[in-house]
Order: C-alpha cells, then structure tokens, then sequence
C-alpha cells in the first residue's frame, strides 16, 4: 500500500493559513491574559493563556472549523497544568486537532477518547477547541481529564466514540499492540475515527501498523513535526472503523503470488547470494554471516502481535539459540518466544525450564509419519560434533541411504504446524539447519504458502561441498549440488522472502 500523497497545494496552504491565524488568535490572548487578566488567573501565570475563565470574552472567537477557541472550563491538575512542556503540548495538540477538524475527522460534538495518556495533555487541547465530550485513560487516572483505564483494556463499551486518538507513541511502546489496536476498533463506533501518532516511519512498521487494524480502512497518512528536540519527526496516520462485517484484505489467504512493496524494497538492500560455488565454504560461507543484512537493522519491527524465532534443527541450546539469536540477532527489545525444534534426543535435557522456549522433541517434515533418523556418525565424516551423528531423515519405508545407528523418530507436518502456529500479524524469524531435509521442507512451504508467514530465513543448504580434510574431495554425505542450493535460496528470494545463506 502506498502512503497516501499531500494534499493538492492550495488546500495545503490555507490549512497553514488557518493554522498561522489560530496562533496568532492563541498568542494575543495569551498577551492579554497575562497583561491585562493575568491577576484573575486560576491556573497561575504559566497556564494563564489557555484558561478560559480568566477571559470570557474569548468565547465569542469562534474558528473557520466551528470550532470555539477558549470554551473549556476545566480545572486541572495545578503542577501539571504549570509545567511549560504541559503548555507545549497542549499546543501542539491543538494545532494536531484543529488540522482533524478541517479536514472532516473530528468534529466539536464528536464523543472522544485519547488513550494511555497520563496527564491528558491532549483531552485539554480537545476541550480547549470545543470537542466537550472528551476524556482521556491511562493506569494512574489524573482527574477531571483522565479517567483510570489501559490502551488494551478500555472501561467502555462497544461502539461508545466516534474518535479515538492515541498520540505520543503510545502504540510503539506497549507490549500488547495487537490487544491494543483491536480495543480501539472495540470502543469505536462503526464510521468513526481512530488517529494515531507514531515514531515509525518506514514502510515496513507501516503495513505491520495497517494489518493490526482489522475492521478499520486505512484513509491518510502523513509525517508531522513532534514537539522537542528529541523527536522531531512522527507518523500521523488516520483510519475510519468500517460498518458491518470485518475487512478481509488481511486474512490469512495465500497472499505469496505478489510479493509486496515493502518486501521488494528489503530484498533490494539484502546481501547478494554468493554466486558461484566457494572452494573453502568452511571459510566463506561462515565469513559470510558478517554480511548478513538483518531485517531489524533496515527496517522498523514495531507492531506485531507476537515476536517468534522457529529454530528448525536446533542441536544443543547453547548453539544457535544462545550464543546467536540471543547475543547477536537485532531485536529491538522486543521479547521473542522460541520454538526450538530437535527430534535428538541426547539435547532434550537441556531444554527443561527454559522460560520462553519450547521444544518441539519431532523432526520437522512435510507429512505427520514415522521416520528414521540417523543416530551415529558415518565412518570418516567431519559433521562429528561431540559423537553424535547430524540427524539426516528418512522416511520408514524408504530407509536406505542411512548408514550408521538409526532410530524411529515422529516426523511432523511442518508448514502445517506452522500455520496453526503464527499468523501474519507476527514477526516470525526461522533458523533451518535440517541436513539436506531442507530440499523437501522449503518446496512444501512455498506450495502451502506458509513461507509467507516468515519474515527472515537463515537457512544452511547442504551440498556435497568441497571437504577441509581432503583436497579435491566432494563430501559424500550428500547429493544435492551447490548450483541446487543456489537455485533454492532464489525462489524463496522470488517469493519475498528475505533469505540469508547459512553455514
Ligand atoms: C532498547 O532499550 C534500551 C534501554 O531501555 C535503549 O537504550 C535502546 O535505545 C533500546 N533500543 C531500541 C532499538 O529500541
Ligand atoms: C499432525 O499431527 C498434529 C498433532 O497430532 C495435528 O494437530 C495435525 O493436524 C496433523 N497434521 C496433519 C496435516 O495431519
């Protein structure tokens, strides 16, 4: 989805037109005030300028919008209303407001609600311009404004507001963004509109931003100055809630035919494959991890619902989930639940209480069966890690090609499991290292279009790869070439999927 354009240039400028006077009209009263009425402020001289008590003469201003400047008769908080970054806000809110009231989202009888705002910053602005029926939530209530209330667990009813806004982030910080976007599509009422202000930008938390929202249509977007230093720009993005039965544009369809825009755009910014196949792949396929382009360096992985890394073939829990996802993956401090998915046996131990994994003690595969896996080593193989064997599959009936000790394992419906598991709302990573098992797995997901729920793939293709023990020497373990790797790791690149070459 394209973000939507500006406004045609003459509508623009009479906004700021509009927007300039409204200061103007704000900052000579606030001089009055201070000048003239500033011994009857009740908010003492900082607020002075936004009490509308201490002018009433001001209420006969009334805005191009209908809206009226100076109607609200709120008493607050008195040190916050104090604060000079109080003041700041309540600003900037009302020039945010009053630009929603030009364009048709807000209006001044509009029941409104602000969420998760602790001093009610903006329910002020929103009384300040007329918009009375408003109230703010946040966990600690600072009354008359805010009432006592969570972003993902509203005390309203169904359908109660015909505006919600949820400004400072809020979204980008709570931990529940999936249960925090469908309470507000909960306490809207259908045709109304929800305004949210992020510090996301990019394209890819954008379309993660649109697919929380299930019954709302996306209607604008556009970047605004922040108030501070510190945050100088912020996504302003405006939804309506739709009648009737849910929109269905995100459901969980096969959505793999069209790989979208903001896709494309990371595979473009990706490390390139290594081309042609490497003489030491001992060296340059483990140096090639240094290049590895991760998705959460080049784009913003804010909202979703969970965060999940799928560790397929996971061997020890020191190996990849320590001492790689958990050191070296970027986050973003996001909390991450692991699947660690290991048919050995020999490591289940070490995957007792350990909060936020689960393992899976099955081999993945691509039907529910039993399989023979391979215990032992074969005779001269360099994969010897610590005696045990690298856990090659095979189907029962077809058993050959195993050589060694071999054991009957449960195979499980992979690309199943994992549509059952995630949706598309999750951040899904995917380590697969599952010798060679790799060239049924991956055709399976692309075929079922589960590919599509994972966002980033660190995936070891095995090949019968030059060996470090003797030049010249192919490894015999397995069949596949390095050309059929390559080939794999392009069609899931050709399907969107942002794929990096393992060791
Ligand atoms: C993660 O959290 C730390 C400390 O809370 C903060 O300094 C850092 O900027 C955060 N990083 C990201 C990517 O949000
Ligand atoms: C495989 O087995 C699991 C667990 O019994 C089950 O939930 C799942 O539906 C099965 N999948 C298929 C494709 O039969």
């Amino acid at each position: 989805m394209e973000l939507a354009a500006g406004k045609p240039g003459f509508l623009r400028n009479i906004v700021v037109r509009f927007l300039l006077f409204s200061l103007l009209v704000v900052g000579v009263r606030f001089a009055y005030v201070i000048t003239i009425r500033g011994e009857s402020c009740r908010l003492g001289d900082d607020f002075c300028f936004l009490s509308s008590s201490a002018s009433p003469e001001n209420h006969d201003i009334v805005t191009a919008a209908g809206g009226r400047i100076g109607s609200s008769s709120v008493t607050l908080n008195p040190t916050a209303a104090a604060s000079p970054e109080f003041r700041k806000r309540v600003m900037f809110y009302i020039t945010v407001f009053q630009d929603l009231i030009v364009d048709g989202f807000l209006s001044t009888k509009s029941k409104s609600l602000c969420v998760e705002t602790p001093v009610g910053d903006d329910v002020y602005a929103l009384r300040e311009i007329g918009v009375d029926d408003s109230v703010g939530i946040h966990k600690k209530a600072s009354k008359p404004l805010v009432i006592n209330g969570l972003g993902h667990r509203h005390p309203f009813e169904d359908n109660t507001f015909d505006f919600i806004f949820s400004g400072d982030s809020a979204l980008d910080k709570s931990e529940k963004a999936a249960e925090f976007a469908s309470e507000i599509e909960r306490t809207l009422k259908p045709e109304g509109y929800v305004v949210v202000h992020t510090a996301s930008i990019d394209t890819y938390s954008f379309n993660s931003f649109i697919r929380l929202f299930n019954s709302c249509s996306f209607i604008r977007s556009r970047k605004i100055d922040g108030f501070g230093s510190e945050n100088p720009q912020i996504h302003e993005i405006v939804m309506k809630k739709q009648t009737g039965v849910e929109t269905t544009s995100f459901s969980n369809t096969n959505r793999c035919s069209v790989v979208p825009g903001y896709k494309q755009e990371l595979l473009k910014k990706a490390e390139p494959l290594i081309e042609s196949e490497p003489l030491k792949p001992w060296l340059t396929l483990k140096k090639n991890i240094q290049n590895v382009k991760y998705l959460p360096s080049m784009a913003d992985i804010n909202f979703k619902q969970r965060y999940v890394y799928i560790d397929v073939g996971a061997r020890s829990y020191g190996s990849s989930i320590v001492s790689w996802f958990k050191k070296q993956y970027p986050k973003q401090n996001k909390t991450f639940d692991i699947y660690a998915i290991e048919a050995d046996t020999h490591f289940h131990d070490q995957y007792r209480n350990k909060k936020g994994v689960t393992l899976l003690p099955y081999a993945a595969w691509v039907r529910n069966e039993s399989l023979v896996f391979e215990i032992n080593q074969t005779p001269g193989d360099e994969n010897v890690v610590k005696g045990r064997g690298m856990g090659r599959i095979q189907p029962v009936k077809s058993g050959g090609g195993i050589v060694g000790s071999t054991d009957v394992i449960q195979g499980f419906d992979f690309a199943d499991w994992l549509k059952n598991t995630v949706t598309e709302k999750d951040f899904v990573v995917m380590k697969m290292d599952v010798e060679g098992t790799e060239f049924d797995l991956i055709p399976k997901l692309i075929e079922s279009g589960g590919i599509c729920l994972i966002d980033e793939v660190f995936l070891e293709c095995h090949y019968n790869r030059w060996q470090k023990c003797c030049p010249g020497v192919r490894s015999p373990k397995y069949e596949k070439s390095y050309g059929q790797c390559l080939d794999l790791f392009r069609s899931l690149r050709q399907q969107g999927v942002l794929v990096h070459q393992w060791w």
